[in-house]
């Protein structure tokens, strides 16, 4: 039997006092703000104790080999990056794992690095700090050149040993690109050596391939570059033309010599909910969700190209949906409800996956203490302060989630039905929830129906469905 586990969007930020935050008396956390966390769609402080969980639960399983689904890191920071391989080197020591990376859009920036600037603080009363990467900032605020986000380049010398170089004693490794074997060989002849492509394929237990595909692309945009990360596999096919020949010839090899074929990126590789049959297949969801997920054509192309399982990080759900053959499984993150990681165990011909609840999560509350002088003694603590679990404080962080962000973003109209007569709650603010827990979990059935039910909800207050 071969198996791996795979882990999607650690999203790691240096708790332990990078930044040029330490104070001298040990190592100091340096805590991302409540008010940042609140906002984003997913928890920072709580990526530490989580990948710890994950990776002792992994290793207490008695598996070996770990594919890092990109977002590894919390937006590619040197310090950032540093804590994660901390972390990998103790447990490639002590458990005789191996990682294997790639990188999502938080992890390197393209051919030039990131300037970025985040709010801190060492802990419980003491104030924010503004931390940033721009050297001319004035005081009170701290410059650090471990803030800013690296380079493409700069992010594939500091993860070369999880899989981007040759690694010692596997049966099998190759690039899209023959012998141009060296990190700073790999783009196609005549090709762009600023836009570099770190996808490889590794066979790391006898049969089993895995080809990790690097799925960041980058446009200039006002003297800048972006990622392309919404329909992130569009762009992949329209601008890395050697790619699916590439696909297609290593699809061929592995059914001639009787290799399992598993691939990973960090973005869907097919829409992650589909309805219909046939020609009527369509992918459904909220207009800001349709607008991250690639074509049907792109999956159809993968799977055409002899792709059969694809792995996915980025969007911070779990789940499953096949077409053509194809199957995109979601992994879900450590930091986002529901939580958890994924196995996959292959016997014979058979690929057995199981999508594993977040362990335990010690720690999982580190920064409360700092929340709570944060958001003041005034008034009912946070429902997320009140969790007693990590799973309760992801689905407490996704709840209010719903209010903050996905009801102005995807629903506007509905944001004046909430309140409900006799103090019973609100069927309105019950369907929203229930869309978008069923979604985060992967119940495509469900989530369907609640969205059928947002919607008629959105005619009735008078907005287009
Ligand atoms: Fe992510």
């Amino acid at each position: 039997m071969k198996n791996i586990a795979v882990v999607a969007d650690i999203h790691l930020h240096d708790l332990h006092g990078g930044y040029g935050l330490n104070d001298g008396q040990g190592r100091a956390f340096a805590f991302r703000t409540f008010e940042d966390t609140v906002a984003s769609t997913r928890v920072f402080n709580e990526s530490y104790p989580a990948l710890i969980a994950t990776l002792d639960d992994i290793a207490r399983r008695g598996l070996r080999d770990v594919v890092l689904l990109g977002d590894y890191s919390d937006d590619g920071q040197p310090a950032a990056v540093a804590a994660l391989k901390e972390i990998l080197s103790h447990y490639e020591t002590r458990h005789d794992l191996r990682f294997f990376a790639t990188f999502g859009n938080h992890d390197c920036f393209g051919p030039a690095a990131r300037e970025q600037a985040k709010r801190l603080n060492l802990g419980e009363g003491r104030s924010r700090t503004l931390v940033t990467s721009d050297e001319g900032a004035a005081p009170p605020a701290i410059a650090s050149p471990f803030m800013r986000g690296m380079s493409t380049a700069e992010a594939m010398k500091a993860m070369a040993d999880c899989g981007l170089v040759r690694p010692k004693e596997v049966f099998h490794w190759e690039t899209p690109f023959g012998d141009r074997t060296g990190l700073d060989e790999r783009y196609p002849p005549g090709g762009d050596p600023t836009q570099p492509d770190a996808s490889y394929l590794v066979e790391p237990q006898e049969g089993l391939w895995l080809l990790v595909l690097d799925a960041n692309v980058f446009s200039k945009v006002e003297g800048g570059w972006q990622v392309e990360a919404n329909a992130a596999w569009d762009h992949v096919l329209a601008r890395r033309s050697y790619l699916p020949g590439w696909i297609e010839d290593v699809a061929r090899r592995a059914a001639r010599l009787g290799k399992t074929l598993l691939a990973f990126s960090h973005y869907p590789a097919l829409p992650l909910a589909l309805s219909g049959k046939g020609s009527e297949v369509a992918a459904i969801g909220t207009p800001e969700w349709l607008s991250r997920m690639p074509s049907l054509e792109s999956g159809r192309r993968l799977a055409k190209a002899g792709l059969r399982w694809h792995f996915s990080g980025h969007m911070h759900v779990a789940g499953h949906v096949t077409l053509d053959g194809l199957t995109n499984i979601a992994v879900p993150s450590p930091v986002a409800y529901p939580g958890g990681y994924v196995i996959v165990q292959v016997e014979n011909e058979t690929v057995d996956i199981e999508t594993v609840s977040m362990p335990d999560t010690p720690g999982f509350n580190v920064a409360f203490a700092a929340y709570a002088a944060e958001t003041g003694t005034a008034g009912a603590p946070h429902p997320m302060l009140d969790a007693t679990t990590y799973e309760g404080f992801l689905e407490a962080h996704l709840r209010q989630l719903v209010i903050t962000r996905h009801l102005p973003k995807d629903w506007p109209e509905l944001g004046d039905c909430l309140d409900a007569p006799h103090g019973s709650p609100s069927p309105v603010l019950t369907a929203l929830e229930a869309y978008y827990l069923h979604r985060a979990r992967g119940l495509t059935a469900s989530a369907t129906d609640e969205l059928a039910l947002l919607h008629s909800q959105k005619m009735a207050f008078g907005g287009n469905a």
